[in-house]
């Protein structure tokens, strides 16, 4: 039986508890709070970024900076606003001074994550930066496969650059915005496959009732 909207929601929020009073990396030490996410408990598209900055820290609130702000014009391009997508991070707690994520405490953020994945279950993950691509796709360089999606099991992965990054080389901008326009694409072919995926798990009856 599928799973309710309200389901996902209280399991969201169950995770979410868990999420502002882990201890698993010394980053609790000098967190203000954590930031788990926010979005629709069953959106479509799940972006996931770094981890908290200076502004996420103060705020629980993910993506609330200047690349919060340039994130929210490129879901725009999308014709996407930021209610529509589900907006985390891998690491949940700021390093301090905005230092990049250490590998121990990707690890021990990671399951935090997965379970959200698992509960949210999207059509299409946008990996945004070099620390959520590498939980997909290992020893890769941005600068080769963003903006190529790729299927993992049910759903798509998209490779994207980090919105900070765009900011500060102008290069990178049009280079992101059309990887964003893409969007919508990603997302049509991705629920159309997991229709049609759907569809082959039903009993024979319910594929009839389809025509
Ligand atoms: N950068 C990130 O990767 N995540 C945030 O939440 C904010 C900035």
């Amino acid at each position: 039986m599928a799973v309710t909207v309200h389901e996902k929601e209280s399991k969201l929020a169950e995770i979410a508890a868990g999420i502002k009073s882990c201890a698993r990396c010394e980053l609790y030490r000098t967190r203000t709070q954590a930031v788990p996410g926010e979005g629709p408990a069953d959106a479509r598209v799940m972006l996931i970024g770094e981890a908290p900055g200076w502004n996420e820290d103060q705020q629980g609130r993910p993506f609330v900076g200047a690349a919060g702000k340039f994130l929210e014009e490129l879901l725009g391009a999308a014709g996407l606003s930021r209610g529509d997508v589900f907006i985390t991070n891998i690491v949940k707690s700021r390093p301090p001074g905005n230092r990049d994520p250490l590998p121990d405490e990707i690890a021990a953020c990671v399951p935090w994550l997965e379970r959200q994945i698992e509960v949210i279950d999207p059509d299409v993950i946008v990996t945004l930066g070099r620390f959520s691509m590498g939980q997909w796709f290992p020893g890769e360089r941005i600068s080769k496969i963003h903006g190529q999606p790729r299927k993992v099991g049910r759903r798509l992965v998209v490779p994207m650059y980090h919105p900070a990054a765009a900011l500060h080389q102008q290069a990178l901008r049009a280079t992101i915005v059309e990887d964003f326009g893409k969007l919508p694409k990603f997302l049509a072919e991705s629920a159309m496959q997991r229709d049609i995926e759907d569809a082959k798990d039903e009993p024979p009856a319910a594929q009839m009732s389809l025509f």
